[in-house]
Order: structure tokens, then sequence, then C-alpha cells
């Protein structure tokens, strides 16, 4: 896509072609581009239209219904973060205070616009021609073109002394073939220039990788960890004014719009235990942001092994950091042993997880040959470093 095609789609002529592309979508590629030429659509704009449709149909899972009136590319569309994130971090800035907001690499604008959502004034730059066009035009889509100024430029660059507070999401994929770069000295803007910018603007926040190294948190801010529906999706950094604890894990539910938020040092350890009666595998934002020892105080819960993040407890509680499970077998772990037990209990079928162990769950799965009307869970550990296998069952919501 280009500037051209970009402008074409935003024709009235471009938004009957999104229209009909639309409602062809989803289907045979080549029979969509067909309908729409015998439509009287000329190819570049059938083209163009039916990759938008393709995208905002993909969009759908991360921008829900506002998917339909917004300009995407696979490569911003990628990069985006999930709306109910992005209004959570809006909902945040916006409650410490900030009414202007520089976004640097503002890229489609999924944050930008979550930003102008929340009511805040939004100064926004991308360097790519194509996608600065996009996150304007998508500002406009979304009513908030008043709130929402786009400049294509080098973020590096940009005049951030008269704005409240910056945002940040640097690019962590290689211009050009899209690869995933890992380390940070890798990203565009720079992480050089991107941990400068705290000491610039008292209220900063970055966007990063949620594999980050915790040594590269920089001193005084919050690390958080962000999941959606048990996925780990980000993390970010809150800096100067903004940071308001060490470490924090935030838990978000899309199906009721639920936020559980766990806090803390990331620095204590959670005492070590036998395995008990109850299981707990920790939410991927917890155990990312080193708040396993908060969370086992809370439940109070053990580890079996320092190193791994599975708690047990005497009691099963709600909890939205964790997944309970009761343990009906604690097995040394051995393939027959446990094809054995699961015939005997006539389980069919098993859902399997591990940490600390190198076991491939998929590969088990068919080496276990099951068949029967009855589930279990499975959970591939150590315990006293010897590999074993915990047989479960799930504890019902609430008990
Ligand atoms: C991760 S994406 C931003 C995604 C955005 N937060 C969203 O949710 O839609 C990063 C963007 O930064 C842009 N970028 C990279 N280096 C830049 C620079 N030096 N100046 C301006 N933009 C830059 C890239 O083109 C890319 O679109």
């Amino acid at each position: 896509m280009d500037l051209d095609q970009l402008a074409a789609l935003r024709t009235p002529e471009g938004s009957a072609a999104l229209a009909a592309a639309g409602r062809v979508a989803g289907g045979d590629p080549l029979a969509a581009a067909a309908a729409l030429r015998s439509g009287g659509i000329p190819g570049d704009l059938a083209a163009a239209a039916l990759t938008q449709a393709e995208l905002r149909h993909r969009a759908a899972g991360k921008f829900g219904a506002a998917a339909a009136g917004m300009f995407l590319t696979r490569a911003g569309l990628e990069q985006a973060t999930r709306r109910a994130v992005a209004d959570r971090r809006a909902a945040r800035l916006r409650a410490a205070g900030v009414t202007t907001l520089a976004d640097l690499g503002c890229g489609l604008g999924a944050d930008a616009l979550a930003a102008a959502r929340a009511g805040i004034r939004v100064y926004a730059v991308e360097a790519d021609p194509v996608t600065a066009a996009m996150a304007a035009a998508n500002a406009e889509a979304a009513g908030l073109a008043d709130l929402v100024t786009v400049e294509c430029g080098d973020a590096t660059a940009f005049d951030v002394t008269g704005v409240d507070a910056v945002f940040c999401d640097p690019a962590r994929r290689r211009a050009g073939t899209g690869r995933r770069v890992f380390d940070p000295n890798a990203y565009s803007p720079p992480w050089d220039f991107v941990t400068g910018l705290a000491a610039r603007v008292p209220r900063t926040v970055v966007k990063v990788a949620p594999g980050l190294d915790h040594a590269l948190i920089p001193a005084g801010a919050e690390a958080e960890w962000v999941s959606v529906d048990g996925d780990l999706v980000e993390a970010a950094l809150w800096c100067g004014e903004l940071a308001e604890v060490p470490r924090r894990a935030t838990v978000l539910r899309e199906r009721d719009d639920a936020v559980s938020l766990l806090t803390g040092t990331g620095a204590q350890e959670a005492p070590v235990g036998p395995v008990r009666r109850f299981l707990y595998d920790p939410d991927p934002a917890v155990v990312r942001a080193h708040l396993v020892a908060e969370l086992a105080a809370g439940l109070d819960a053990t580890l079996a092994d320092p190193s791994i993040a599975y708690l047990y407890a005497d009691e099963a509680r709600t909890t939205p950091f964790a997944r309970c499970l009761e343990i009906t077998d604690v097995l040394p772990f051995s393939l027959k042993r446990l094809r054995t037990l699961l015939r005997e209990r006539r389980v069919g079928r098993v859902e399997i997880r591990k940490r600390g162990s190198a076991l491939e769950p998929e590969k088990l799965r068919r080496d276990l040959r099951l068949s029967g009307d009855e589930a279990a869970g499975l959970a591939l550990t150590r315990v006293a470093g010897a590999p074993t296998v915990l047989v479960c069952r799930p504890v019902p919501a609430g008990g």
C-alpha cells in the first residue's frame, strides 16, 4: 500500500470498494477479486480494498467493532496494542493528571486513539509515511481527529517540552523483513533514546517486550507485565512520577473487562514446602513480574522447588492470578505408570501444563494413547529435583 492507494480508498469510490470487499472477503481470494472487478471496481482499487478487508477481519480480535473502519498494514497490526490494554494504560495516564501526551512512534495509532478516548490531547509522530497517514485516518474514522495530531517524522527529533507525558512503543521488528528483534539496542527508536526520555520528561511510559531482561529496568521505574485472558501480551515501564510500585502484574479478562492488579517488590522469595492438596499455576504476568512470592502470601501457599513457579496449598481459594487444580496423584514421572493410571480411570482427555520439565506435551499426549470418557489435568514438573507428574482435577470456579 502506498499513499496514493490509501488516498484512493478514502474517496467515495474507495468507500464503496471497501464495503464491497467486506462482503466478499474471507473466501477464495481470486473469486473475491473477480467479483469486485465485475462490479466495475478497477483492479488496483479492488486489490487494495480486499487487503484492507482481510486485515480488518483479522484486526477485530484486537480492536473489536472499531476494526471495521480502520486503515491497516500487516506490520502495523501485528505491532499494535490490543484495545483493552491501550484503554487501561490511557485510563491510568488520565487518572495521573495527564492531559497532553506525545506518542513517539505511534504506528497505526492504537495507543494514541485510546489516549484520545480517555480525553487526552495527543501529539503523535510516526516515521513511516503510509503508517502515519493511516493513523490520522484512523483518528478521523473514530471521530477523534480534534484530539489527535499525527506528524510524519523522526521521533528522536520531536519537541517534547510542551506535553505532560510521553509514550513510546518502539518498533521491535526489523524494517523490511518484519523479523522480531530481541536486543533492545536494535529497537527503533533506539533503546538509549527511549530510556533517556525519562530524564527529559518527568512522566514517561515505554512499552517493551514481555521478555524484557529485569536488568534493563531503569532504576526507580515501575515495570508492569500485562496478560489478557491468560496470555502474556506486553510489558511497560512507568517512569518518574508515574512509577507507583517496583513491580506490577495486570491481569485483564476481555469477556467482562475485569482488571486484577498484583504489586510488590519483585525481589521476595516464596517459602518452600511439600506438595500439598491444591496446585496453583500462576498467570504469566505474575511469573514474569517476579511476584510469585506475593501471590503465595495471599494464598497461604508454598513452592515445592525454589526455581519452579508452581504453588501448593491446603485450601482452594478463588484468585484471578492463578489456575487452581486439585491434585489427585503425585507420581515420579514414568510413561508406563502414568498410562496405566489413566487407563484405569478411563481418562480420554488430558490438559497438560508444565514448569521445569523438558517433556513435550503433544508427544506425551500421543504416547499416552488415551481412551475413555473422563478428563484430567496433568502438571509436569520437578519435586525435590525429581521429574514428577501431578494428576489433577479442576477446582470449580468459586471453590
Ligand atoms: C510498535 S509500533 C507502535 C504501535 C502503536 N503503539 C500501536 O499500538 O498502534 C512502533 C512504530 O514506531 C515507528 N518508528 C520506529 N522508529 C521511529 C522513529 N525514529 N521515529 C518515528 N517513528 C518511528 C515504526 O514505524 C512503527 O510504526
